[in-house]
């Protein structure tokens, strides 16, 4: 869409986020508190519509929860610029799912303008990141706006029930992003074609004590530790017991297997409803970012129509099984980008962010 005329936005002063407040949440605090305050729709203060935009923006799906964004006022919009120091070098070497996180930040962003009554476009700007240019006289507030502040990855069973005809053309739609496609496979004998790959890859990816040492860093074992980094993943949205940190590291030494976690995934893929994936005509980080928008946008329809998902991304992030997944979806050279499992269930608990002083530049 042509960008529409755009004018300048204010950050308005400074203010406590809620996941920084130490104090407000007290010592242990209770993570469920924090991811309250987090995730509550919030109407933006007159003059502190920037932070808002962050806030929104940040609630966005990403790698790890690594959060590799910072966001930057740019003339008539905002940038959101790849932060390196949150990169993940094993599970994503060249940077395709830091990119796909900044483009769910923008979709997230672009939708809260709307409800600021700001037209918004995005601008993939290669390496740079993305540009969200802001302008004025938009339209009503786009209905995916509604369902940010309830989306998750849902990382569980889900209990078997197939979709309707009409919710898979809404899927579809809202994820009709131009530069990049979606495929829905329903058919089970093909799902356990791909869980195969899915295996494959896990075990590949579980073995490799680097992939181990990765991931154990981004995970947070208790609530505490959660709430003190504002990031990560934490233990108990995939269903994990609370632990004391050194015991939850040493424990994660001891049961992060393939056996266990091929267990796991074939059930929890067998329990879904299907698998979504997604590609981008070019493989670059203006195509990943453009995956990103379209997934977020998945996501946020998904959300709205009380559907779940979660990413089954193994045999993408093993890049020698690629080629393989490619062939048996027919994506040809395609870029297979992200894969995801979808269904219903009950919600988990919640991720939190870091507050937006942490990722807005002055
Ligand atoms: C590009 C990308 C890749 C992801 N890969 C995985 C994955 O392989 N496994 C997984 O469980 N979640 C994956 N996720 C989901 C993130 O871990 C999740 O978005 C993050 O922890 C924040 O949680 P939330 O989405 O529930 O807010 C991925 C998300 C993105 C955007």
């Amino acid at each position: 869409m042509p960008s529409k005329r755009t004018v300048p936005i204010t950050a308005g002063a400074a203010a406590t986020s809620p996941v920084a407040g130490g104090a407000l949440l007290g010592r242990g605090a209770d993570h469920e508190a924090a991811a309250q305050a987090l995730w509550s729709p919030r109407p933006p203060m007159p003059g502190r519509e920037l932070h808002w935009l962050v806030h929104q923006a940040s609630l966005a799906a990403n790698s790890h929860n690594a959060q590799p964004w910072r966001f930057r006022s740019q003339g008539a919009g905002l940038l959101i610029a790849p932060d390196f120091n949150r990169r993940l070098p094993v599970a994503d070497p060249d940077d395709h799912h830091l990119y796909v996180s900044l483009g769910c930040a923008a979709e997230n962003l672009r939708l809260a303008a709307t409800a600021l009554g700001r037209s918004a476009t995005l601008d993939f700007a290669g390496a740079d990141g993305v540009r969200v240019l802001l302008g004025s006289g938009a339209g009503p507030t786009e209905p995916l706006f509604e369902a940010i502040a309830e989306r998750q990855c849902t990382r569980s069973d889900y209990d078997g029930r197939g979709l309707q005809a009409a919710q898979r053309e809404l899927l579809l739609e809202a994820a009709c992003i131009e530069g990049c496609e979606l495929l829905l496979v329903e058919d089970r004998a093909r799902m356990e074609q791909v869980l195969e790959l899915v295996l494959e890859a896990n075990t590949r990816q579980v073995s490799n004590p680097a992939f181990a040492a990765e991931l154990k860093h981004w995970i947070r074992f208790n609530a505490a530790a959660a709430i003190e980094s504002g990031d990560g993943l934490y233990a108990a949205s995939s269903g994990n017991p609370s632990l004391p940190t050194w015991l939850g590291r040493r424990l994660f030494d001891w049961v992060f297997k393939p056996a266990a976690e091929n267990r796991r995934y074939a059930r929890q893929l067998r329990s879904s409803a299907g698998l979504a994936l997604f590609t981008a005509d070019v493989d670059s980080p203006d195509g990943w970012a453009r995956v990103g928008q379209a997934y977020q946008r998945f996501a946020l329809q998904a959300t709205a129509l009380g559907l779940r998902h979660a990413h089954v991304n193994q045999p993408l992030e093993v890049a020698a099984l690629r080629p393989q997944l490619a062939s048996l979806l027919g994506l040809g050279t395609r870029r297979p980008d992200l894969l995801l499992r979808y269904g219903f269930a009950p919600p988990m608990p919640r991720s939190l962010r870091r507050p937006v002083e942490a990722v807005l530049d002055a």
